[in-house]
C-alpha cells in the first residue's frame, strides 16, 4: 500500500518547465519599475485630459495583462476617442497628448501614427483609437484591441507565467512577433493559445502535431482540420472573419513545431535562454569562397522596419526572377538589414554557357515552319523531338553582370522607399562578403553552417 507521506516525483519535463519559470519571470525591481512609471503616465494623461472629458485612456496589451517579458518591458496605453471624432482628429490629438505625456519620444506607425517613449526610463507605447460599442463599427485593425482585452483579461489569470514561458521558448525559436521580419506569432497569439490548450506544456504537446491545415477556435475550445487551408487558422474570439495568426509564414510555423517536438524529446531549460548567434570563421569563409555567394549591399534607407523588410522581400524576389529568367538556377535567396540593408543570392553555377537554346515550331506546322527556316540566323537549326531547335547568344553569361544589370536599371521596380538605395548598392562576391561583419551570422545560416 502507498504510504500517505509519497511524494509523487515530478516528472522531468515538468521540473524543467518550474525552473524555466523563474527565467521568464520579472524581477521586483524592475517590477517596482514599471509600476512607478505606470503610476506617474496616470497621473499626467489624468492632467492632459481633463480638456477632452470624452477621451478616455486605459492600459491594455502585456502589460495590463501581466504577460510581458522582463527584457521586452513596455506599456501599452491606449486613447479611447468617441466615433464622432475624425480620424485626423483622432490623430492629432492622440500625438499631442502623446508627446506631452512622455519624457522622449519617436513616432511609429501602425494603423496610424502613434507615440513611443519614455517615462522614467520605462518604454511606452500611446495607441489611438475608437471606442465602439460593437466591433462591427470597426475602423483599423488597433480598434480590435480594447475587445482583446476584455476578452483574454479574465481568462489568462492564474497562466500569466505559462503565456511568458511560452513567449520565450518562441524568442529563443526565432517565431515570437508577428511583423514582417519575423512573421511570426504574436503576444496575443500567445495568449489564445495558453488559453486554448491550458497551459505552456499542453500547448507544445498539441503543437508537436500540428499540420497546416488546422483551424484553432478558442471562443469554442475546438479545433478541426479544414481542407485546402494552407496555414494555421486561428479565429479571433471577438471577430470571427479575422485570423490572429494571419502574419505567421509557414516556416515559422514549422520551426516552431520542430522546436515543440524536439523539446519534449529532451526538455531543457536552454530552451528559454537566449543564444548568442556564433559562427566559426574558417569555415564561413572556406564556404563563401568555394560557392556561387553574391550579395547585394546597400545604405539603410529611413523608413519604419515593417515597410523595409516588405520591400526588401520584393526586391529579393525581383533579382532572383531576373535570375532565373537567364538561366541561372537559384539555390536560396534571403534579405536582412541592420546598418545596411543586404539582399543575397547563392546560384549554383555563377557562370552560364555563351548561347542559349531556342525554340521553335513542330515539323507539323508548315506555315511556322517556313518562317523559322527562312530567318537568318547565327546558329544553325536541328531537331529535337520533330521540333525546331537553334541556339542564341545570351546577354549575361555571369551572374554577377545580371546583378550588376538588375540594380542599375531594374530597380525601379523595387519597393518605392528602397529603389534609389538600391541603385546606389554595389554587388560584392566571395569573401569580399566577410568584410561586412554584421551579416556574418545571417550569412552562416544561409550557407548551412550556423
Ligand atoms: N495590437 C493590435 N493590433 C496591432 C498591434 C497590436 O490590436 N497591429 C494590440 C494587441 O491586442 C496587443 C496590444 O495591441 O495586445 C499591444 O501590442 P504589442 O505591444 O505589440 O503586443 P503585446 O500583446 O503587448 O505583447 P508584447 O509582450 O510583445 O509587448
Ligand atoms: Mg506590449
Ligand atoms: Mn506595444
Amino acid at each position: 500500500m502507498m504510504s500517505p507521506f509519497t511524494v509523487k516525483e515530478m516528472s522531468e519535463i515538468d521540473e524543467v518547465i518550474e525552473r524555466a519559470r523563474e527565467l521568464v519571470e520579472p524581477d521586483s525591481n524592475t517590477i517596482e519599475k514599471a509600476r512607478i512609471a505606470e503610476k506617474e503616465i496616470e497621473a499626467r494623461l489624468k492632467k492632459l485630459l481633463k480638456y477632452y472629458p470624452e477621451i478616455e485612456f486605459r492600459f491594455l496589451g502585456s502589460y495590463a495583462r501581466d504577460t510581458w517579458l522582463p527584457e521586452s518591458l513596455e506599456i501599452d496605453v491606449f486613447l479611447l476617442f468617441p466615433e464622432s471624432y475624425t480620424m485626423d482628429e483622432l490623430e492629432k490629438i492622440a500625438l499631442e497628448i502623446g508627446i506631452s505625456a512622455v519624457d522622449t519620444h519617436e513616432l511609429r506607425y501602425a494603423s496610424h501614427p502613434y507615440v513611443h517613449g519614455t517615462v522614467k526610463g520605462v518604454e511606452i507605447d500611446i495607441v489611438p483609437c475608437y471606442r465602439l460599442s460593437k466591433i462591427e463599427k470597426i475602423k483599423s485593425a488597433v480598434d480590435r484591441t480594447p475587445f482583446h482585452h476584455k476578452w483574454v483579461k479574465e481568462r489568462v489569470k492564474g497562466k500569466e507565467s505559462d503565456v511568458r514561458l511560452l513567449k520565450r521558448f518562441m524568442k529563443v525559436t526565432g517565431v515570437y512577433g508577428a511583423e514582417y521580419r519575423i512573421k511570426g506569432f504574436s503576444g496575443y497569439l500567445c495568449e489564445l493559445l495558453v488559453i486554448h490548450y491550458g497551459s505552456f506544456l499542453n500547448t507544445v504537446k498539441e503543437a508537436a502535431r500540428w499540420k497546416r491545415n488546422l483551424v484553432i477556435d478558442p471562443s469554442r475550445k475546438k479545433a478541426h482540420p479544414k481542407k485546402g487551408l494552407e496555414n494555421i487558422f486561428v479565429i479571433d474570439p471577438v471577430d470571427e472573419k479575422r485570423n490572429v495568426a494571419a502574419n505567421l509564414s509557414i516556416n515559422s510555423l514549422a520551426r516552431f513545431v520542430e522546436a515543440c517536438r524536439l523539446f519534449l524529446r529532451a526538455p531543457s531549460p536552454d530552451y528559454f535562454v537566449p543564444k548568442t548567434p556564433s559562427f566559426d570563421e574558417n569555415r564561413l569563409r572556406a564556404e563563401v569562397e568555394g560557392r556561387f555567394v553574391y550579395c547585394v549591399v546597400f545604405e539603410r534607407p529611413p523608413v519604419v522596419e515593417d515597410n523595409l523588410y516588405t520591400q526588401l522581400e520584393r526586391a529579393e524576389k525581383r533579382i532572383r526572377k531576373l535570375l532565373e529568367e537567364n538561366e541561372f538556377s537559384v539555390m536560396k535567396s534571403s534579405h536582412t538589414a541592420g546598418k545596411k540593408c543586404y539582399l543575397i543570392f547563392e546560384v549554383l553555377s555563377g557562370q552560364v554557357s555563351p548561347v542559349k537554346k531556342h525554340y521553335g515550331p513542330n515539323f507539323e506546322n508548315y506555315t511556322n515552319s517556313m518562317k523559322f527556316i527562312e530567318k537568318n540566323r547565327e546558329y544553325s537549326r536541328f531537331f529535337e523531338n520533330g521540333r525546331y531547335m537553334t541556339y542564341r547568344r545570351r546577354k549575361f553569361t555571369e551572374a554577377r553582370d545580371l546583378i550588376e544589370h538588375a540594380i542599375r536599371s531594374e530597380y525601379r521596380s523595387m519597393g518605392k522607399d528602397i529603389s534609389e538605395f538600391v541603385k546606389k548598392g554595389r554587388v560584392v562576391e566571395r569573401s569580399e562578403i566577410l568584410k561586412y561583419g554584421e551579416l556574418k551570422a545571417h550569412l552562416s545560416d544561409f550557407l548551412g553552417v550556423g
